[in-house]
């Protein structure tokens, strides 16, 4: 009943003609497929040229980041209503290095999940544990910790709408994956804790992705999880035959 969600973080690469060559790649070489959801997050300057071409096909539109107000004097900012106007349908938040490198805490994160679900975006929320995190046993404590943080507030009507992303933050752009084993035990502890706070029909229904070194040789193991219920993929998305084979996961 959750339909598997596979999605490129693009990150900081590609210009306006370099993402127009990906998409091309993508959507020749896509298919048709019925039982998967597929969504690109380019950069926001890629985003208009990149709507019409996506249009009416199978892949969906993103994007890395949003502001939460509407508009006003917020410099470098760009808010839900321009993601729409160009097309996008959901959008990350909170991602690990929005948290790190720009600050982002799960206060204003949970600002700009509120205000892209009014919005009409659907918030693509990522919360992992550092390495330290991991090694001195608090993975599953920060976790939850951020969850709690960022989902304050948001009704279990939302769940819907709503996708969480488990990025251990070791695991990106590193190659070292999480094994299929923890990623599914993480999961399984992020939909338990969905449940207590948006209820257990509510949590059932949320995907959790996971993110953090997906490549062509271990999404197949990944999405064998039960709990695992689509990828967020960042390096290996930035090709179109190594994307296309982790959207064709088996
Ligand atoms: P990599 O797939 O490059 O490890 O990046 C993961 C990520 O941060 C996606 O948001």
């Amino acid at each position: 009943m959750r339909v598997p969600l596979i999605a490129g973080n693009w990150k900081m690469y590609k210009t306006v003609a370099e993402a127009v060559d990906l998409v091309d790649g993508l959507l020749a070489g896509l298919g048709n497929p019925s039982d998967r959801e597929i969504v690109v997050c380019p950069p926001f300057t890629a985003l208009h040229a990149l709507s019409p071409l996506l249009r009416g096909t199978e892949i969906h539109l993103g994007a890395q980041d949003v502001y939460p107000e509407v508009q006003g004097a917020f410099t470098g900012a760009i808010s839900p209503v321009m993601l729409r106007d160009l097309g996008c349908q959901y959008v990350i938040v909170g991602h690990s290095e929005r948290r790190q490198i720009f600050g982002e805490g799960d206060a204003l994160i949970n600002r700009k999940l509120h205000s892209a679900m009014t919005h009409g975006l659907r918030p693509i929320l990522c919360v992992g544990e550092t390495k330290p995190e991991r090694d001195s046993g608090r993975a599953e404590s920060v976790v939850v910790g951020q969850l709690r943080g960022c989902l304050e507030g948001v009704a279990a009507s939302a769940a819907a709408d709503l996708v969480v992303a488990y990025e251990p933050v070791w695991a990106i752009g590193t190659g070292d994956t999480a094994t299929p084993a923890d990623a599914q035990s993480m999961h399984a502890a992020i939909r338990q804790v969905l449940a207590e706070i948006l209820g257990s029909e509510a949590a059932s229904s949320i995907r959790l992705q996971y993110g953090g070194s997906v490549k062509p040789d271990n999404v197949d193991e990944l999405m064998a999880q039960p709990d695992i219920d689509g990828a967020l993929v960042g390096g290996a998305s930035l090709k179109a035959d190594s994307f296309l084979r982790i959207v064709q996961f088996r």
